[in-house]
């Protein structure tokens, strides 16, 4: 499995004799595929068998809830009548695959429409006896059904994850007194759950590494948080951030949401965000419980995009596993084409976070951006192996808007057995060409051109296979200043429209 660009993650690597073959996690994605009765159907077993193709390390199946009660479009396994489904889906997974396959289990407390949403001070010590049972029967359901491993949900917003926050209210033995209090019932958790699915089975945690609110815990707790998931003997710790409900942005007649706040955009972080936001979580809290002398996996995510960034974090020692959670929705194959030598026919994620409101609005989460419409699952067609074609050229055009942005146009291309989308490319003042942005119409706005410098780009189209048609014609702008500029020359004052050969 060794990569000659990419030693590291697409070497296997073993936790709890559990072989992954290669380092790149597809963390958990809730899909919305599932009906409300919590079952897996057709279409969500069919999204993780997609996953499964591109064969990442390791698949998390999304939260699935431990809560026996119904729970909208989620998927369920608190009691024995859901595994069947779950043990049909990870075969599927394992028949086509060497990816391992975990199924990250959640517990989460009552919120209703109106903004009222029920917190952990307002449980009982009987509540918590049963949340704790919960979890250690679901564990033990997970592996019946034939996962390689059970993820347990303690980050975001969720009922442990809430146990674990500086803003936990209660005051008693599982309270916000202390750290030690906080960190309780996690521990009874992580103790019930191994008792139940035994010492050999790989059991993992995800957490925050920073709740990134106001009163909120930052690594100065995290890093004692991490330390105690290692004592406990976790498998692998997954680290996440944000996702809280105390920042969560009100909307009318919808119960509150985690993921609309600032706390919500370090847990997706969007495209304004810089690669790689997380990282620096995941590499504080390796490196403290290293140098305790454990040696526990560490898996870090958010907008990690391409084998090359994931390499030199394993390089650099900052993580041992390589979360991608959105590129994979984006290209599930993405893994497996890095391997071949095909990077250049992934289709690469934007970072819009369409999928995200899908996911809000209790919509099936796909691609939004770059799937064909009509598409549920990723594109595949394997077999064709002949590129796109343009009509002439390409037929690349600017126009700038009163704006100050440009507008970019070309022609249709053609593909035999169907068009997916086009690559835009883009150099400023004679740079090199580099990856703007994808579309699968025939325009973009290039929102962040600005006046008196000097752009050129050209357009690629791919098909549903993957393959790169020619580069269009080159087309390049000046952009004028609409101020008056400084004599000194430095910003360019040619507005002219150049379309190069
Ligand atoms: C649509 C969607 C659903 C998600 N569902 C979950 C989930 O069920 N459990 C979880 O821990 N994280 C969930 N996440 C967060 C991702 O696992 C991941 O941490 C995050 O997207 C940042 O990684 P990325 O930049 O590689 O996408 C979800 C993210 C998205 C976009
Ligand atoms: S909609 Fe597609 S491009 Fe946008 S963030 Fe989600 S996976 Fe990426």
């Amino acid at each position: 499995m060794d990569h000659p660009h990419y030693p590291l993650l697409f070497s296997s690597y073993e936790t709890n004799g559990m072989a992954l073959p290669n380092r790149i996690v597809l963390p958990a994605m809730v899909t919305r595929l599932p009906g409300v009765d919590g079952f897996v159907n057709q279409d969500t077993s069919d999204r993780y068998v997609r996953y499964a193709k591109g064969e990442p390390g390791l698949i998390v199946v999304e939260a699935t809830a431990v809560n026996d009660s119904k729970s909208g479009q989620l998927l369920r396994l608190g009691s024995d009548e859901f595994i069947a489904g779950h043990r049909e889906m990870v075969k599927r997974m394992h028949d086509i695959s060497p990816s391992k396959v975990s199924l990250q289990i959640i517990h989460f407390l009552k919120i209703a429409r109106g903004g009222w949403r029920q917190t952990v001070d307002m449980l009982t010590t009987e509540d918590i006896q049963s949340i704790i049972r919960g979890y250690g029967a679901t564990a033990a359901r997970t592996r019946a059904a034939g996962y390689d491993v059970v993820e347990l949900h303690m980050a975001h917003a969720y009922t442990l994850a809430s146990f674990l926050s500086a803003r936990n209210r209660r005051s008693d033995e599982y309270g916000g007194k202390s750290l030690e209090t906080r960190l309780r019932m996690m521990s009874e958790v992580i103790v019930e759950v191994r008792r139940q699915v035994g010492a050999d089975y790989p059991v993992g945690v995800r957490f925050d590494g920073e709740e990134c609110i106001k009163d909120g815990y930052g690594l100065s707790d995290s890093k004692f948080i991490a330390l105690r998931m290692a004592q406990l003997g976790v498998d692998y710790i997954s680290v996440s951030a944000g996702g809280k409900f105390e920042d969560a942005v009100k909307k009318e007649g919808a119960p509150l949401d985690p993921y609309t706040g600032y706390s919500g955009d370090r847990a997706m972080p969007p495209a304004t965000y810089q690669l790689g936001v997380n990282v620096y979580l995941a590499e504080s809290l390796k490196s403290f419980i290293n140098a305790h002398g454990y040696h526990t996996p560490v898996v870090t995510a958010g907008r990690i995009t391409t084998a090359q960034q994931g390499e030199d974090i394993l390089q650099a020692g900052k993580a041992d596993l390589i979360g991608m959670a959105r590129a994979l929705l984006a290209d599930p194959d993405l893994p497996k084409k890095t391997r071949a030598g095909r990077e250049d026919t992934i289709v690469r994620c934007l970072y819009t976070n369409i999928c995200k409101q899908l996911e809000e609005n209790y919509k099936p989460v796909r691609c939004g951006n770059l799937w064909p419409r009509g598409h549920l699952h990723a594109p595949e067609a394997d077999g064709d192996h002949e590129p796109p074609r343009w009509p002439t050229d390409g037929g690349l055009n600017i126009a700038l808007r009163d704006s100050g942005q440009l507008r970019l146009t070309w022609e249709g291309a053609m593909a035999s057995g169907g068009m997916y989308g086009y690559e835009v490319f883009c150099s400023i003042n004679g740079g090199p060409f580099a990856h703007l942005t994808s579309s699968k119409t025939c325009t973009h706005v290039h929102e962040q051109a600005l006046a008196g410098n000097r752009y050129a780009y050209f357009v690629r189209p791919y098909d549903l296979a993957g393959n790169r048609g020619p580069q269009s014609n080159t087309a390049e702008i000046i952009i004028t200043p609409g101020f008056e500029a400084p004599p000194d020359g430095r910003l360019a004052l040619d507005g002219k429209v150049v379309t190069l050969q």
